[in-house]
C-alpha cells in the first residue's frame, strides 16, 4: 500500500481528488483496500508526502517532443521484416522491459509478464513451431468436416483465403527458414492468464505498441506478429518451449532488432472515418 507521511501533509486533497477509486481519508491517512496501486496519489503529491508501495519517488523530468517529433516518428516508424544479423544486448531489451512500468493497464492490474526470444536457435524453433501450429490450425479449419460448421458459425472467415494462406506457408517453409520471425534476433512475447473476461490482451497490445515506439527512438526495428499470437492460441503446446506457464496465453509478440532497411519518403494512408458528434 502507499503511506502517507502526515506530518509533511498540508491537506491539500490533491491526492483524494485524483485518486480513481475514493480510497484516501486524508485526517486519519488511511488508504481503503479498494487502492488499485496507481501512484496517481504519490504522483500529485507537492510535499512528496505520500510513498509509493514500491521504490522511489522522482520529480518528473521536462520532455522535448513536440507534436511535430510525435508525428514524424510515427510516420517513420516502419514494420521491420529485414534485420542485420546483430544481436541486441541483454542490458537493451531489459531497458525496454523496465520503461513498460509507465504503460497503462486495465485497473492497473498489470497482468501481463514477458518472455524474450533471443538465442538464434530459439527463434528459429519459434518460428518453425508456429509455422507448423498454423498450417495445422487452418488445414483443421478448412477441412471437409469443419469447414460448413465454420460457413454457419463464422461467416466471416473466408475459407478459401484461408487456404491460400496455408499453402503459401508450406510453399514458404521450402525456401525461407524465418517467414514468421524474419531472422530478428530478439522476440518479445506478452503472455498473461488465460481469461474471458480480463484484459490483458488489451494490455499486452497497448504494451507491445508502447516498447514498439520506444524501440524506434533508439534504433531499434520492430514487426508485430499476429502470426506468433493465433499460433499461440490457449493452451499451447508451445508454451513451455518458451517459458510462458501453462495457465498463460500469448497475447502479443514483437520482432525486435536492428534494421537493414531504411526507408526514406511518407507513404501516404486514409486516415480512419470519423463521426464528429
Ligand atoms: C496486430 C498486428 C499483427 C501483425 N502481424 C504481422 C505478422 O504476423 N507478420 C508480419 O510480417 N507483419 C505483421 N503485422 C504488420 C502489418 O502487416 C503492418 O503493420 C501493416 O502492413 C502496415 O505497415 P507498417 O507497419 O509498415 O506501417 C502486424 C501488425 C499488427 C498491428
Amino acid at each position: 500500500m502507499p503511506f502517507i507521511q502526515l506530518e509533511k501533509c498540508t491537506k491539500c486533497l490533491k491526492c483524494v481528488k485524483d485518486c480513481p477509486s475514493s480510497a484516501i481519508t486524508i485526517e486519519t491517512g488511511e488508504i481503503a483496500d479498494t487502492c488499485i496501486h496507481c501512484g496517481h496519489c504519490v504522483a500529485i503529491c507537492p510535499e512528496m508526502a505520500v510513498r509509493p508501495d514500491f521504490g522511489e519517488v522522482f520529480l518528473l523530468q521536462p520532455h522535448s517532443v513536440t507534436p511535430k517529433d510525435f508525428r514524424n516518428l510515427c510516420s517513420g516508424i516502419r514494420t521491420c521484416r529485414s534485420y542485420l544479423q546483430k544481436d541486441v544486448p541483454d542490458a537493451v531489451l531489459l531497458q525496454l522491459v523496465d520503461n513498460m512500468k509507465h504503460y497503462p493497464s486495465a485497473s492497473n492490474e498489470r497482468p501481463l509478464q514477458v518472455s524474450i526470444v533471443r538465442s538464434k536457435e530459439k527463434v528459429k524453433l519459434l518460428n518453425d513451431q508456429s509455422a507448423e501450429a498454423l498450417i495445422r490450425l487452418i488445414g483443421m479449419v478448412c477441412s471437409p468436416w469443419v469447414s460448413p460448421f465454420i460457413r454457419i458459425l463464422a461467416p466471416s472467415v473466408n475459407i478459401s483465403k484461408l487456404k491460400r494462406y496455408r499453402n503459401s506457408f508450406i510453399e514458404k517453409q521450402k525456401n525461407n527458414d524465418s517467414q514468421i520471425c524474419h531472422h530478428a534476433p530478439a522476440v518479445l512475447l506478452f503472455h498473461g492468464k488465460t481469461s474471458k473476461s480480463g484484459m490483458a490482451e488489451a494490455d499486452a497490445n497497448i504494451w507491445a505498441t508502447y516498447t514498439s515506439i520506444y524501440a524506434n527512438t533508439i534504433g531499434l526495428g520492430t514487426c508485430f506478429n499476429g502470426f506468433i499470437v493465433k499460433a499461440m492460441g490457449k493452451k499451447s503446446k508451445l508454451n513451455p518451449l518458451f517459458k510462458v506457464p501453462a495457465n498463460h496465453q500469448v497475447y502479443a509478440a514483437l520482432l525486435v532488432g536492428y534494421p537493414k532497411v531504411k526507408y526514406r519518403n511518407e507513404a501516404s494512408r486514409q486516415s480512419p472515418i470519423v463521426a464528429l458528434l
